[in-house]
């Protein structure tokens, strides 16, 4: 997690580095920094606890001056969030200024060494072992630095970061400055991406390519083991080992999108509202008539190969592995294809036998869960087709997968995801299509898919009218200290995404479980003070579900229920009812959602909780 920048240039770079940190506080947002440094080599710092808007507010004059500076915004790994905690970090004597993305898992044992050397640590960090580690290997490479020229003098900086980064074990992004060396920043990656933004007379330096729109359209990759060396005018890749690197310039793909609340007062139910759109863009271009099925640019895979596939993997996590969930019901039925859904982060360390013809699906929002790019890349390592499902383009899964799938929702900025989740859905049911329509679906059956698609985002529409009704009924139940979330086949993975938005920006337990297991324990939760959240569309396990719905009711238990309109029998037995349209069984899950979004938004709000930026989360989850 936490977002990196970096600037150096004619402009002062505090004006990159808060605005570069506003982008990628997504990454984190529990405490901020950036230094800077004047000509003569001083360096100012300034961090605040919070927000960026709290470290804008803080900004020393001095640190605002500086053409050169990095900067930081925190997701807490080590250490809680305070202001001495907060990046960047200072190293040896104040000669090495450091900020970190990433985890250093021996940083206690450097620490041991490093306390017994004299190096004095004021911080509960990993990252402050790497800045005294860092000074340390300085320390050792310079005694003739001083009577070098400025090239050679920067060798001396790439030999005494590549020393120190050969003793770190875990994941690091690094960028460094260096208080004797002015004008040049060190950046270092290994396990957490870096983004170099080449400019004319100027670089720019980040953790993903957003804060670089509209600064330049020319970016450069680093991959990991390489440092890169900037200055003003010249940019050089080292590879830790081997050496000097040509490096690819390449350009940048994302537009400088403003991304703004256009009337809505929180980002949350703006994404919410723009579901109907976000999935129109997600099957725009998609969907043919001629052949009844869906067409993909960016597979890799030829119709030949694919046909050769004959089991598939869906990895994820969170939100993103609940689409996966909603996926492997609708790959079975459509595709016939044996599907098993993976936690990535499981899945990374776990080794099971995976036989020739599996397809690995890896779906993420961001592009950038680690668990979910090791297991990518775990399942590359042993000679499987990879694909990513992905909003973020050229985000580091887009790229490092065979090919993939562009969700095309726009940036979601709310950290709790909602039209990212519901383009997941609507693509994997795009993917079930085609992948059916090559083997034994029959072109009726794909004609009816596709009309039914596209009769979706009209649904969608349709259902937000539901809001007043979610408001009044979210007020009634906001008090509440647990939920049960219960619903069956393609509505378990809702119940499971209904109780994770609920709990994630309102903070009151919830738990999802398929209906009817729900009388193997944890209907012993159900009193009158816990309400149960029913999905229950029409369907071939209404009845069934109707019965749970029963069983908690003989019990005390209050109910709100997600039916489809018309439904008159379940207002009988439920306190609340929230009807949807009536939609097919395989689509349900798009629709039913909405209402579920709705509903913890507005319990959210009514407790007085940050809805869009939920405590200790962050929206790209980048350590393990
Ligand atoms: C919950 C949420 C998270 C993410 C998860 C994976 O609302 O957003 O659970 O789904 O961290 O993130 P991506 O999809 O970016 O890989």
């Amino acid at each position: 997690m936490c977002g990196i920048v970096g600037y150096v240039g004619p402009s002062a770079a505090s004006t990159f580095l808060l605005d570069g940190l506003r982008r990628l506080e997504y990454r984190g947002y529990d405490s901020a920094g950036i230094a800077t440094q004047l000509a003569s080599g001083a360096i100012s710092l300034t961090k605040a606890v919070g927000r960026i808007d709290n470290l804008a507010a803080k900004l020393q004059p001095a640190t605002s001056s500086g053409q050169i500076g990095i900067g930081h915004t925190r997701w807490a790994t080590h250490g809680k969030p305070t202001e001495v905690n907060a990046h960047p970090h200072l190293g040896g004597e104040g000669e090495v200024v450091v900020v970190h993305n990433g985890v250093i898992e021996n940083y206690a044992a450097l620490r041991e060494h490093l306390e017994a050397d004299g190096y004095r640590f004021v911080s509960s960090t990993d990252t402050e072992s790497v800045a005294h580690l860092i000074a340390y290997c300085l320390k050792q490479a310079e005694p003739h630095a001083k009577r070098l020229n400025e090239k050679h003098r920067h060798g001396i900086l790439v030999e005494a970061v590549s020393q120190a980064v050969r003793q770190l074990r875990g994941t690091y992004g690094l960028a460094i400055l260096f208080r004797d060396y002015p004008g040049v920043i060190i950046a270092a990656r290994q396990g957490s991406p870096l983004v170099v933004g080449v400019g004319s007379g100027e670089h720019f330096l980040a953790s993903d390519a957003s804060p670089l729109a509209g600064r330049t359209d020319k970016i450069v990759y680093l991959a990991d083991h390489q440092l890169a060396i900037i200055t003003a005018d010249s940019l050089q890749v080292e590879h830790r080992e081997t050496g000097h690197v040509q490096h690819a310039i390449q350009a940048l793909e994302i537009e400088n999108t403003d991304v703004n609340l256009s009337g809505f007062p929180h980002y949350m139910l703006k994404e919410i509202y723009e579901q109907p759109e976000s999935l129109e863009n997600a099957m725009r271009g998609r969907l043919s008539d001629e052949d009844a099925t869906a067409v993909f640019g960016g597979l890799n895979l030829s119709a030949q190969d694919l046909r050769r596939i004959n089991r598939v993997i869906l990895t994820a996590c969170g939100t993103s592995w609940h689409a996966a969930l909603v996926g492997e019901y609708l790959l079975e039925e459509l595709a016939r294809l044996p599907v098993e859904v993976e936690y990535a982060s499981e899945l990374r360390y776990r080794n099971p036998p995976v036989e020739n013809g599996t397809l690995l699906f890896a779906i993420t929002q961001s592009g950038e869960t680690a668990d979910t790019l090791a297991a990518l890349r775990e399942m590359k390592r042993k000679g499987h087709p990879t694909l990513a499902i992905c909003n973020v383009v050229g985000s580091t899964i887009a790229q490092e997968a065979n090919g993939g799938v562009y969700l095309h929702a726009g940036p979601e900025v709310g950290v709790a995801s909602t039209k990212a989740y519901t383009s997941q859905v609507v693509t994997l049911t795009m993917l079930s299509l085609y992948f059916g329509r090559l083997r034994h679906l029959s072109f009726e059956a794909g004609t009816r898919i596709i009309g039914q698609l596209r009769a979706l985002p009209q649904l969608i529409r349709e259902t937000l009218h539901c809001h007043d009704e979610v408001k009044r009924i979210a007020e009634k139940y906001a008090h509440a200290s647990n939920f049960l979330y219960l619903g069956r086949q393609y509505n378990f993975p809702t119940a499971l995404e209904g109780a994770l938005k609920l709990k994630e920006i309102s903070y009151i337990h919830a738990e999802g479980y398929p209906a009817a297991e729900m009388k193997h324990g944890p209907i012993a939760l159900v009193d009158e003070h816990t309400p149960s959240v029913f999905i229950m569309p029409q369907g071939p396990v209404y009845d069934k579900v109707m019965s749970n719905l029963e069983e908690i009711k003989a019990r005390g238990g209050p109910v709100i229920a997600i039916a489809a309109r018309g439904d008159s029998e379940v207002a009988r037995l439920a306190d609340d009812v929230i009807y949807v349209p009536e939609v097919t069984e395989m689509l349900s899950p798009l629709v039913n959602i909405v209402p579920l979004q709705l509903l913890a938004y507005h319990i959210a709000l009514h407790r007085g909780c940050d809805v869009d930026k939920p405590r200790n989360l962050a929206k790209s989850v980048t350590v393990e």
